[in-house]
């Protein structure tokens, strides 16, 4: 979460969804954000002002009440305050001002004044929403650089069952952290593989490893928030799809080989954290084994080596980010492992180092690069590591350039 120190200020305006605003404006706090939040007055007939003096530990403010002496201060001391400005929900009335300049309100003028992103998050209904004015008033607020949240889909507080619905709040954070992000990695395609594979033996039983999938994911997470088109190919996880990402679903090392060299050649960056078994069952009993007397010996056979392929295939131009998982000899093995599968860069990471590997939300890793400099980065998040993995990518790409 980026919103630590940040300053969000939160128009609220006046529709059904105008309750909403007031998890979100908890949450924001949560996440260690100041809400300053302002209303227009039609959003105090659904919600009172003091449920956000409450939530943001701040006064609310309503435009026709705050025509005091202080009210032209207040508007550009807060537009100047503001690191994100948010209008959630957005009227369709509100939509149209914004995008004529018309300034009338507390909301408004503020708007008019900050230089801030400004995030909206359109609610209304579909027949409102869907109306070209509607439309038209969107395109050009987009065309001006405003991040608007898509409206979610479904029955709508009129009866009514459309687009118009304001998203939940984790969409809407979302919104605003990406807003508040630079947006270093769009026109990038980015490819990541996360999580373990399962290697069946018959119906009931798999071979696999411990790896929860958190690190692949926590990449295709920021890549996608710092603006790239992401592909996460990933094994059986736990994991909810991190937003905007395009999420493949595979079971065995043989479906995400196939997954990710159909995929390949449209990359720019491929990066492959999954941890994928080398081996699989010889043959895949039909039916479920049944225990004999004895042991029981199965022959395994080996599965290809995706990250070797790719190595092989790199067109000029695609950076290739391979992952090791060390248990001994760690910098020497991954040192091997950069050079025979022809990668840019290797991120090494032991099961010995203490908050490292598998499941854990933390990492300690070091990155190997081709030209043979290495670099150790100290116990950080699995987001840290992913931010700092896929900056040292970027600075090779500009490089190359
Ligand atoms: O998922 P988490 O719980 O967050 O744990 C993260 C992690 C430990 C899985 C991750 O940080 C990690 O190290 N991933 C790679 C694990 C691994 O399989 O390492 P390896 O040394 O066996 O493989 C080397 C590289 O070759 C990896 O990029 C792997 O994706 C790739 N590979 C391996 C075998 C194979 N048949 N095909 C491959 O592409």
């Amino acid at each position: 979460m980026h919103l630590a120190g940040k300053t969000v200020v939160l128009c609220v305006t006046g529709g059904i969804a105008a309750y909403k605003a007031a998890d979100l404006t908890s949450k924001l706090r949560h996440a260690g954000a100041a809400v300053r939040v302002l209303m227009t007055e039609s959003a105090t007939q659904f919600i009172s002002p003091m449920t956000f003096e409450t939530l943001s530990g701040n006064r609310a403010v309503v435009d026709t009440f705050d025509r005091n002496f202080a009210w032209e201060v207040e508007h550009i001391s807060l537009a100047k305050a503001a690191d994100v400005f948010v209008i959630a929900p957005a009227t369709a009335n509100v939509i149209a001002k914004a995008a004529h300049g018309i300034a009338d309100d507390m909301v408004t003028t503020t708007l008019l004044a900050t230089r801030a992103p400004v995030v909206i998050a359109p609610a209304m209904n579909t027949g409102m929403y869907d109306n070209p004015v509607t439309q038209q008033n969107l395109q050009t607020l987009r065309a001006r650089g405003f991040h608007i949240i898509d409206p979610a889909a479904g029955r709508l507080a009129c009866g009514d069952t459309g687009r118009g619905k304001l998203p939940d709040t984790p969409v809407l954070i979302h919104g605003i952290e990406k807003a508040l992000t630079p947006q270093d990695l769009r026109g990038q395609r980015v490819l990541v593989t996360a999580g373990p594979t399962q290697e069946a033996m018959d119906p009931v039983r798999f071979l696999s490893n411990h790896s929860s999938g958190k690190m692949g994911y926590a990449i295709a997470a920021r890549a996608a928030m710092r603006g790239a088109a992401v592909t996460l190919v990933s094994g059986p996880t736990a994991l909810e799809t991190p937003a905007d990402v395009t999420r493949v679903d595979v079971v065995s090392a043989l479906e995400m080989h196939d997954a990710v060299l159909a995929r390949a050649d449209q990359q720019d960056m491929i990066i492959k954290a999954a941890a994928v078994g080398d081996y699989r069952p010889a043959e895949t009993a039909p039916e479920k084994l049944k225990k004999g007397a004895g042991d029981l010996t199965i022959a395994l056979a080996r599965n290809p080596d995706i990250l070797a392929e790719l190595g092989r295939r790199k067109h000029p131009g695609q950076l290739l980010c391979g992952f090791a998982m060390e248990t001994q000899n760690l910098l020497q093995n991954a040192a091997d492992k950069l050079q025979r599968k022809n990668c840019d860069m290797l991120v090494a990471n032991s099961l010995r180092d203490k908050g490292a590997g598998f499941g854990t939300d933390t990492n300690v890793a070091t990155l190997l690069f081709a030209d043979g400099h290495q670099e150790s980065e100290p116990l950080m998040s699995k987001e840290s590591l992913a931010d700092t993995i896929l900056d040292r990518l970027l600075a090779m790409q500009s490089e190359h350039k």
